[in-house]
């Protein structure tokens, strides 16, 4: 019978594009994917360690899974990705139940990891060099890429794809574990990233979303040139089939004039950009060793706003960081307010062993504090993403359309003729309605009746579609 593996994955996209060829690399191999952890032989966790409460589920999940072990010897329990990376043997000393830890730059190998134990030699623990005194081309050498390498493979949703431009960080944020754990800045070839694509659209893929921890430092040699993010995306721009390109995440020190200007130029290019902050004060951003100043971020939202005025701007913010006063705070809050971004993420912050900021500087801002001024950048956030989204009642957005909403999954009406749809305009505002779920990965017409600051909600339209109308992810009707 054919060995039985069950996933389960928390974090960034990066860690579900990494899920995704994992799943995909075990089924070529022969396993079959279950959804319940009950059964399946292999249970893995594909973790983060950006904060420490995502660890500290995983850590408690795996407890649970202590008296399972003890019961069934046979199953085997995989611990993939950042956590792996970062606690290593840690892992195997706080549950020695545990047969396999794998770092990101590690899963590639899986199918053989796997080989491995069921020939009797485990535990197993791969994880890539630390970056701490080694030569950068042995670290470098030692993060091996889990990209398709032009394999067609089984993905569970047609229609939409990650495409992974480039590998780790060297940005060195000081509060952030990722250029430790997901290794040195390494860029994908122009050409492995085309092929991958075009091959995604030959699959019925519409819509990209380009992979980076910081994707506009994207930088690749070719003879006689560079190729930046914006070179790439005329290249993208150009394979048949492919409507919608986005990307992920920018550094807003590499937001150049040349990348907005292909946003502006290139219609497939979704105006969506989520540029963090983190903090819109000069003393934090100084100890955050974010490499701009907050006057330097303003400049850049004014070029955004200059040169693709419907752009839609998202950010991340860090709250309670190191030494942060209420004045540090107040202007974050300023920021927000003047930025108008479509949504921020807002996080407290967590220290992280091995960054710099947890050698440098104490947590000092009481966890009370963190969640105040969580909650109230949360506030004012939402109050400016529901104006925003007020905006568009009575107008009709184009939406590729992803499939039942959340709450049509939970009530399994998915037989029905008609259930709650969920999809996303151009500028990444989730909308719902409802329809047959056979639009799945089509583009319709969406007139919005109602919103909250996260959703809009419609009805969908006849109105016949015109994709160049549809563009710009402004309304498109009045
Ligand atoms: N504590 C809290 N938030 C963090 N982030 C990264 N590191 C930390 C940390 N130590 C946030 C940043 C980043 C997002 C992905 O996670 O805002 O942009
Ligand atoms: Fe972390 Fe900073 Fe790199 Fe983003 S740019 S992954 S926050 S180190």
């Amino acid at each position: 019978m054919r060995k039985r593996f069950y996933i389960e994955t928390v974090g960034c996209q990066m860690n579900e594009l990494d899920s995704e060829l994992v799943v995909a690399a075990l089924q070529e191999a022969g396993y079959e994917q279950v959804f319940q952890r009950q059964q399946a032989d292999i249970i893995l966790f594909n973790t983060c360690s950006v904060r420490q409460h995502a660890e500290d589920k995983i850590y408690s999940a795996l407890g649970r899974l202590k008296h399972l072990k003890e019961q069934k010897p046979g199953k085997v329990i995989g611990v993939l990705g950042c956590m792996a990376q970062k606690d290593q043997e840690l892992i195997l000393k706080r549950a020695p139940h545990v047969d396999l830890v794998v770092g990101p730059g590690q899963v590639a190998r899986l199918p053989e990891l796997l080989e491995s134990l069921a020939q009797g030699k485990g535990p197993i623990m791969e994880v890539s060099l630390d970056r701490r005194g080694q030569p950068r081309q042995k670290v470098q050498a030692s993060f091996l890429n889990p990209d398709r390498q032009n394999r067609p493979i089984v993905r569970p949703v047609k229609h939409q794809a990650f495409v992974r431009v480039m590998f780790g960080c060297d940005k060195f944020c000081t509060y952030c574990i990722v250029p430790k754990v997901r290794g040195p800045e390494q860029s994908r070839s122009p050409q492995e990233i085309l092929e991958e694509v075009r091959q995604l659209a030959d699959q019925g893929c519409v819509e990209i979303t380009l992979l980076g921890q910081t994707v506009n430092s994207y930088r690749w040699q070719e003879p006689g040139r560079t190729i930046r993010l914006a070179d790439l995306l005329q290249r993208v721009h150009e394979v048949p089939g492919i409507r919608r390109i986005r990307f992920v995440t920018n550094y807003p020190r590499d937001m150049s004039r040349e990348l907005l200007q292909a946003v502006r130029d290139l219609p497939k290019v979704c105006p969506y950009l989520h540029v963090p902050a983190q903090s819109g004060s000069n003393a934090v951003l100084k100890r955050m060793k974010r490499g701009y100043t907050i006057e330097e971020y303003y400049e850049m939202l004014a070029s955004i706003r200059e040169i693709v005025p419907e752009a839609a701007i998202t950010s991340d913010f860090i709250v309670g960081f190191c030494g942060e006063t209420e004045e540090d705070f107040e202007q974050t809050v300023r920021l927000v307010e003047a930025a108008r971004f479509k949504n921020s993420f807002i996080f407290k912050y967590s220290p992280r062993p091995g960054t710099k900021a947890y050698e440098l500087f104490p947590d000092d801002v009481p966890d009370e504090v963190k969640r105040r001024r969580n909650n109230e950048l949360l506030a004012i956030q939402n109050r400016i993403s529901l104006e925003e989204n007020q905006r568009f009642i009575g107008q009709t957005v184009e939406v590729l359309v992803e499939g039942p909403s959340k709450m049509a999954e939970r009530q399994s009406e998915k037989n029905s003729s008609s259930i709650q749809l969920t999809g996303r305009t151009v500028c990444d505002r989730i909308v719902v309605f409802e329809g047959s779920a056979d639009l799945a990965g089509q583009f319709v017409k969406v007139t919005i009746k109602e919103v909250s600051p996260v959703t809009l909600f419609g009805e969908l339209s006849l109105a016949r579609l015109d994709t160049h109308a549809d563009r710009l992810g402004a309304p498109v009707s009045a």
